[in-house]
């Protein structure tokens, strides 16, 4: 078990709930330090009963720290891990500077727990959207081989961060009381709309986020052959993602087959009730663990049975984010 703990964005979306995750899981710790940016040292945030203080993080905050959770952008990232790793700490990076890098394993616990032991300082915690989508799409692809995904996501403002949250709350009432949205941390107004996910768009037409999810799901399931394509969308939700997911197996797959595979998957409930509905909702997937996948059906484009189609709503913040990199935390220290 780690002695002493280092949160490198502590009073972000994701550092916030490293914090409480850290305080209701078997990561105790004699030492906590919360770092951030100069501008919010000497705020106090309580971890568990006490109250701690923000420090700016500096190249010397590591002095003694043996595990450091990281999520205050790729830049952070990059400047700061190595000295983390210099001081002796293991880093859990949520960024994306590390991930594709061959020396850094990529890691959700539940599908690849074995690269973490190979780590050489630093572990990547995967994209949210990719993490959620590999939760779903892992249990199935490990008995019967998927050789196409197509993925339309509908991200929370979570994932831009706690200002683009307060963004969407703002916005929110300022439209609804007939005032202007004024988009500051996100390009347009995410108040009753939705638009192209926020990242850099390349000269394929793809933008990052979707970039991501495609390369990271080779590197998380071994398998360079799978043909993904994905398309990403933020939406006017606080915090959990939703996915639409339509796979291409090697061999017919049946809907019952699919869904008593997710059933005794580890992290995945089961929402899949056509009569009341009840179905995979964000609001529902919001502040729990688990990934919720339903919607299961057979792709009746695909006469051949190989074809399903799934939705699935995951917590950006906490699978998504700061709970995979918790667990990859716990499997490290075990
Ligand atoms: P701060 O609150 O001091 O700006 P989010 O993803 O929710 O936007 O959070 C980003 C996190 O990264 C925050 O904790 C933020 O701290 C931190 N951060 C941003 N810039 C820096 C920086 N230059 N040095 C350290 N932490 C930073």
């Amino acid at each position: 078990m780690p002695e002493h703990i280092a949160v490198v964005g502590a009073t972000g979306a994701v550092g916030r709930e490293f914090i409480d995750l850290i305080s209701h899981r078997n990561l105790a710790s004699k030492k906590i330090t919360l770092l951030a940016s100069a501008r919010s040292a000497g705020q106090k945030i309580k971890v568990g009963s006490t109250d701690c203080t923000v420090s700016e993080l500096t190249a010397g905050s590591f002095a003694g720290v043996d595990l450091a959770l990281f999520s205050a952008g790729g830049n952070i990232s990059q400047k700061y891990a190595p000295a983390a790793v210099k001081a002796g700490a293991a880093v859990i990076d949520n960024s994306s500077a590390f991930r594709m890098d061959d020396n850094v394993p990529l890691v959700i616990p539940e599908i690849n727990p074995q690269a973490a032991k190979k780590h050489r300082g630093i572990i990547a915690n995967p994209n949210c959207s990719t993490i959620i989508m590999a939760m779903a799409v892992w249990p199935l692809h490990r008995v019967n081989p998927v050789t196409r995904m197509v993925v339309s996501t509908y991200q929370a403002a979570s994932g831009a961060g706690a200002a683009a949250m307060h963004e969407l709350e703002t916005q929110s009432q300022d439209v609804l009381d007939g005032k202007d949205a004024k988009p500051q941390v996100l390009p347009f107004q995410v108040a009753f709309n939705l638009f192209n996910h926020n990242s850099a768009i390349d000269d394929s037409g793809y933008n990052t986020e979707e970039i991501k999810m495609i390369k990271e799901t080779h590197k998380i399931f071994g398998d360079n052959s799978i043909r993904i394509t994905a398309t990403c969308v933020r939406v006017p939700v606080f915090r959990a993602h939703s996915e639409s997911i339509n796979l291409t197996f090697e061999r017919p797959m049946t809907p019952d087959e699919a869904r008593e595979l997710l059933q005794n998957s580890r992290g995945v409930t089961v929402v899949d009730q056509r009569d009341p509905q009840h179905f995979p909702m964000p609001i529902e997937a919001s502040g729990i663990d688990d990934c919720l996948v339903g919607r299961i059906r057979q792709d009746v484009s695909q006469p051949d049975g190989r074809g399903i189609d799934l939705f699935v709503c995951g917590d950006q913040i906490r699978k998504g984010a700061a709970l995979n990199a918790i667990q990859i935390a716990e499997l490290i220290s075990a």
